[in-house]
């Protein structure tokens, strides 16, 4: 949020507003018992089910989940912005508010970022009006020797970086740019020792890259012959991050396809967008992430692998598949005839025959199985023995048995081996996990103890337990309410020991608070959050933890906690049939 108030400012202008005097100007209250309830104004409802709390100065609706401090019941039921709500209710407590340039931390790096994406959106035309200059010749002999058309060029921005030590730096100082700025955008490199400033990317074509709103965040720039290194990237910025960001993704993001198309390079986008495959992405170079995979994920249900043939693009394709398979999506891999990258391929057999290999792309069995058949000579008897145990490995994780028994008779067709002995094979591996696995599914069903409420969780492995989440919850409350339980369990857990991302930013709010000796409370701890987490922190806070002895509910939740975690950890590795983690597991869970 660009906050341009400080902290205690916001925080005064709330405490000098009691929310039940401002709701009640709204909506008609009643008391009941430590709260006030009213029919709710964000929602039709003939039924009250919005309620105020004096005590803790937040609202929350138990029909449509709206909640927050007396700010955001400004902004909801005002309909203004943030900064407008702290004007208003300023200007009602007679408080006056900080003039002139005060910014917030918040506020000062979001105006830093425009700045950088100004910069860059500059220097994307500098390098643009120079390959259609005089001296962007070179550069534009290299595209066509690339078969690159001008049209495919100027829509992906293309462009020219000069054989000049500081041909953007004079450009940019000439618009008025401060050194520092181009610095921090990446765009130029210091040279300490003599204190001056060079042009990090000269005589290269320039491919900037661009986020999903459209803003030039960084650059790619490749030489114009054999010399090294090939492609020269901006570094980290407060704007660009290599690791969440995906080349193409902006014009991939239309192609409204279901599935999309991930390569290792600039070019292969380029060309691929040229024939009309635009559902493409580049990882920009082979070490695919977590964070990448997400960002897919939000798109389409299924990634195609298109790397490079060679080793580096092989063991890349295969550390891909698994990080897309964990986030959740369907992995196929489309593999080129020896050597080939798309770029490569595509220009050698035309759109037809790229479009026909990612028809006939293979499933991530079908690829794991030729990676097998590479690696052993069958023909030996020895390597055929391991084959057919790797084989076997991997076909015993086929659920659908249909399917198993479709690819144990295409590979006996193919390798010769009876498709009987690949089945036993796979039958002792199967028998093998089921033994185990059955073993160690009874003990725990008898230790899992049944959820004791529904709770909304955000949990990464989709496994919800709410014994943990309540749990937590509770043990929040306590801690907010009471700075002598605080103080003596403190050590017993830290913020970063709860499990649930919500969970561990408040506790990391109370703790700090509590570190500076400043006052605790729902409100206080409320008005940090934006969004949606504003009302999920609100809902948190309407648990009443009515213990006769704090301390003692204090332990007893940490101890629950602890507990839990680790059944958490025991339910993933059952899901993953991880027997070994599992029995280990249950050994430390019974000793607790
Ligand atoms: N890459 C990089 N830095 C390098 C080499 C490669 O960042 N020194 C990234 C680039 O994004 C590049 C991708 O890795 O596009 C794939 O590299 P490579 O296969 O070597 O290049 P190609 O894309 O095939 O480049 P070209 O076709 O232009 O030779
Ligand atoms: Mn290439």
């Amino acid at each position: 949020m660009a906050q341009f108030y400080p902290e205690e400012v916001i925080q005064e202008v709330r405490a000098a507003n009691d929310i039940v005097d401002i709701v009640s100007e709204y909506v008609k209250l009643k008391r009941v018992g430590n709260r006030f309830t009213g029919l709710c104004p964000f929602h039709k409802e003939k039924t009250p089910s919005f309620t105020v709390s004096p005590d803790k100065q937040l609202y929350y609706c138990f029909g449509c989940g709206a909640g927050g401090t007396v700010v955001q019941f400004i902004m909801s039921i005002e309909r203004i912005d943030f900064i407008e709500a702290i004007k208003l209710l300023a200007e009602r407590a007679k408080i006056r508010l900080p003039e002139g340039d005060y910014r917030g931390d918040e506020a000062k790096r979001f105006e830093k970022k425009q700045l950088i994406l100004k910069i860059n959106t500059e220097a994307a035309r500098f390098f643009y009006r120079c390959l259609h200059s005089q001296e962007g010749e070179n550069g534009r002999k290299y595209l066509r020797k690339r078969m690159i058309n001008p049209k495919t060029a100027t829509s992906f921005g293309l462009g020219y970086a000069p054989d000049s030590w500081d041909a953007l730096i004079q450009y940019l100082k000439g618009k008025g740019y401060a050194i520092q700025d181009i610095l921090d955008a990446g765009l130029i490199i210091e040279n300490k020792n003599k204190n001056t400033y060079y042009d990090r990317f000269r005589n290269r074509i320039m491919f900037p890259i661009i986020d999903l709103r459209g803003n030039v965040i960084g650059f790619g720039g490749r030489v114009l012959d054999d010399s090294l290194p090939k492609y020269l990237n901006s570094p980290e910025t407060v704007v660009f991050n290599k690791s969440r960001t995906l080349y193409g993704l902006n014009f991939a993001k239309n192609a409204n396809k279901n599935e999309l198309i991930i390569v290792e390079g600039y070019m292969d986008v380029i060309s691929l967008h040229q024939n009309g495959i635009i559902n493409t992405v580049a990882s920009l170079g082979t070490a695919f992430t977590h964070e990448q995979a997400k960002l897919i994920k939000k798109f389409c249900q299924e990634a195609i692998i298109a790397y490079d043939s060679d080793a580096a693009g092989q063991a890349a394709t295969l550390r891909g598949m698994d990080i897309l398979t964990e986030e959740g999506c369907r992995v196929k891999i489309l593999s080129l005839s020896e050597g080939k990258d798309p770029d490569e391929f595509i220009r050698a057999k035309g759109a037809e025959k790229f479009e026909k290999a990612i028809r006939e792309s293979k499933s991530l069995i079908e690829y794991k199985i030729n990676l097998l058949k590479a690696k052993y000579d069958i023909n030996d008897i020895v390597q055929k023995v391991d084959f057919v145990t790797e084989l076997a490995n991997i076909f015993a994780k086929i659920d659908n048995a249909v399917e198993r028994d479709a690819y144990i008779q295409k590979i006996s067709e193919e390798t010769k081996i009876s498709s009987q002995a690949i089945l036993a094979e796979i039958k002792k591996i199967i028998s093998k996990n089921a033994d185990k696995g059955n073993k160690s599914l009874k003990n725990t069903r008898e230790i899992v103890p049944e959820p004791v409420a529904i709770v909304k969780n955000s949990s990464e492995n989709n496994i919800v337990n709410t014994r943990l989440i309540n749990a937590e919850r509770m043990l929040i409350n306590v801690l907010c309410y009471d700075k002598f339980v605080f103080n003596k369990v403190r050590e017993l857990i830290r913020p970063d020991d709860f499990s649930d991302d919500l969970h561990v930013k408040i506790a990391t709010i109370i703790y700090a608070l509590r570190e500076k000796d400043e006052a605790v409370d729902p409100a206080q701890i409320v008005s940090r959050f934006e969004g949606e987490e504003i009302k999920t922190a609100t809902s948190i806070f309407q648990i009443e933890p009515n213990f006769e002895d704090n301390l003692k509910a204090a332990v007893e939740l940490i101890e629950t906690i602890n507990k839990e975690k680790n059944m958490q950890k025991i339910k993933i590795s059952l899901k993953e049939g991880n027997v070994e983690k599992l029995h280990t597991l249950l050994i430390e869970y019974k000793q607790k």
